[in-house]
């Protein structure tokens, strides 16, 4: 389509979008641009696509904003099993020594699939860990999936496809992992669509990674697909951000054609046949993989597949970023090796406890998170903060009872405690208790209102007050409807 928007108007158009949503419009595709805004007239109640350029410029876009853009602008081209060299590294190499370090001591693994579209990269990776985990109750494994068009994330979550998402899979897959539904569809086991968490995120925010959305101490983070769709800079600063949100050692793996050293310049490449990867390497130096007898994810077979080569760096390590979620006032603003030296007995104690806490969570170390956290609460009874971290790191390990006690105890110790209304809203709602969550997300909606929009509130990583109000909104809207009583 030939676009007939005034030139400077798709030329605004297109560098606004892309700071709101990272999405790059150059002018060879400003057809496609007129043809998103002008399938989204109806949405927005206006007139034609181009008064609704022009409405969409007069203001920052809120969050149903951006989602309503997101449905129509946003390519979510995806199948299963799809580029699956880098999957055989994933699978074969990665997860497996990752597998392997952890198996004696914190039985853990967070993965992240950063702009998920329909889900199936993530059921991928789950249906990886199935087959290379036998004894997958034990683990505490985290399949985080996001995106920011909710269309996507919604047919994400009933984890129902038709043939086409299946146009590369291995034949097993649907035998194996999907019932066939009367329409012919195929829908997922409930096993492996439990083991995915679905929830929206917008790279163009800057709210990530943190605590609070479970973005940090990733081990693995897929965004395969996506940067490519951005800006250079907008690209850059979304790795900056993948960056902070992995432990050290994780990975980052992007699609053959995204793969560019200067843009994921804080990474080490490191090269496999087929395939680069991105590793953090902040310090802690690489561990090398291990390149025994892989199992075969393809075939079901143990040794069908050839071992792969151990992982050869192809540059030194780059310099260490802060992983801090969040610079609070003083002397939290230290990186996590300078807090690793700050003596308790020398700093206020209680703080310098929560930061240890803090960054060792971000690491992915709860089990030492939780005893400096225990620490700062032992020192500083009285402080809410202590609680909701405890609740975030109790939370991460998955022990969502304990967890939700320890946010009461920080609503004890102050009820306008936003962020832990926030957690209990979200804690109920992953837990079905519905009501429950509708009350807590109701109190953060009330307490906001003495906040200004653009207020950053305390614990949040940046949040503003604003935009909570809009995620909340949107969560409450998406909660089930309680079926009204019949006469
Ligand atoms: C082509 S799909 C890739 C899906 C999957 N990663 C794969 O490789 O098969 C790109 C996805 O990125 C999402 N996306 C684009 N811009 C985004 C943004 N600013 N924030 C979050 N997700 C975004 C789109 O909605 C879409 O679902």
């Amino acid at each position: 389509m030939r676009p007939t928007l005034p030139h400077p108007l798709l030329s605004r158009l297109s560098e606004f979008l892309a700071a709101q949503t990272g999405l790059h419009f150059p002018e060879e595709r400003w057809g496609d641009l007129e043809r998103g805004i002008a399938a989204a007239v109806p949405d927005f109640d206006l007139a034609d696509a181009e008064s609704c350029a022009r409405w969409l410029l007069s203001a920052p876009l809120t969050r149903h904003m951006s989602e309503v853009l997101a449905s129509h602008l946003s390519i979510g081209e995806t199948y299963f099993f799809r580029e699956k060299q880098s999957l055989e590294i994933l699978g074969e190499q990665v997860l497996l020594q990752l597998l392997q370090s952890r198996r004696q001591n914190e039985r853990r693994l967070r993965i992240w699939s950063a702009g998920c579209s329909t889900g199936e990269e993530a059921y991928t990776i789950a249906i990886l860990l199935d087959r290379l985990l036998p004894a997958l109750k034990e683990w505490n494994i985290t399949i985080l999936a996001t995106d920011f068009n909710p269309k996507f994330l919604r047919k994400a979550a009933q984890g129902v496809y038709g043939e086409w998402s299946f146009r590369d899979a291995p034949g097993w897959l649907r035998e194996r992992y999907f019932n066939k539904s009367s329409d012919g569809r195929f829908e997922i086991h409930p096993r492996i669509r439990k083991m995915v968490t679905f929830s929206y995120l917008n790279f163009a925010d800057d709210v990530y990674p943190s605590l609070s959305n479970n973005t940090s101490a990733m081990d693995v983070i897929l965004c395969r697909n996506v940067l490519m769709y951005f800006t250079a800079q907008r690209a850059k600063q979304v790795a900056g951000n993948f960056y902070r949100a992995l432990v050290d050692g994780g990975w980052l793996i992007v699609s053959p054609t995204e793969v560019s050293h200067s843009l994921f310049s804080p990474f080490t490449p490191v090269e496999f046949p087929g395939a680069v990867l991105y590793r953090k390497m902040a310090g802690a130096g690489s561990q090398p993989l291990v390149s025994g007898h892989p199992v075969s994810l393809w075939c079901g077979e143990a040794d069908a597949a050839p071992p792969m080569p151990p992982v050869v760096p192809t540059e030194p390590p780059a310099a260490a970023l802060s992983m801090l979620p969040h610079p609070a006032p003083s002397a939290a603003n230290l990186s996590d090796a300078q807090a690793d030296q700050v003596p308790a007995h020398q700093a206020d104690e209680r703080e310098a406890s929560s930061r240890l806490a803090r960054s060792r969570a971000n690491q992915g170390r709860l089990s030492e998170a939780l005893e400096w956290c225990e620490k700062a609460i032992a020192a500083d009874k009285l402080n809410p903060a202590h609680q909701y971290l405890l609740a975030t790191i109790l939370q991460e390990q998955g022990r969502h009872d304990i967890a939700i006690q320890s946010l009461m105890r920080a609503l004890y110790l102050d009820p306008d405690f936003v962020l832990a209304h926030f957690s209990l809203g979200n804690l109920h709602q992953s837990q079905g208790r519905y009501r429950q969550a509708q009350r807590y997300f109701g109190n953060v909606l009330v307490l906001l209102r003495k906040h200004p929009p653009d207020e950053i509130l305390p614990e949040a990583d940046g949040l503003t007050a604003g935009r909570l109000v809009e995620i909340v909104t949107s969560l409450l809207e998406s909660l089930p409807q309680p079926v009204a009583a019949s006469a």
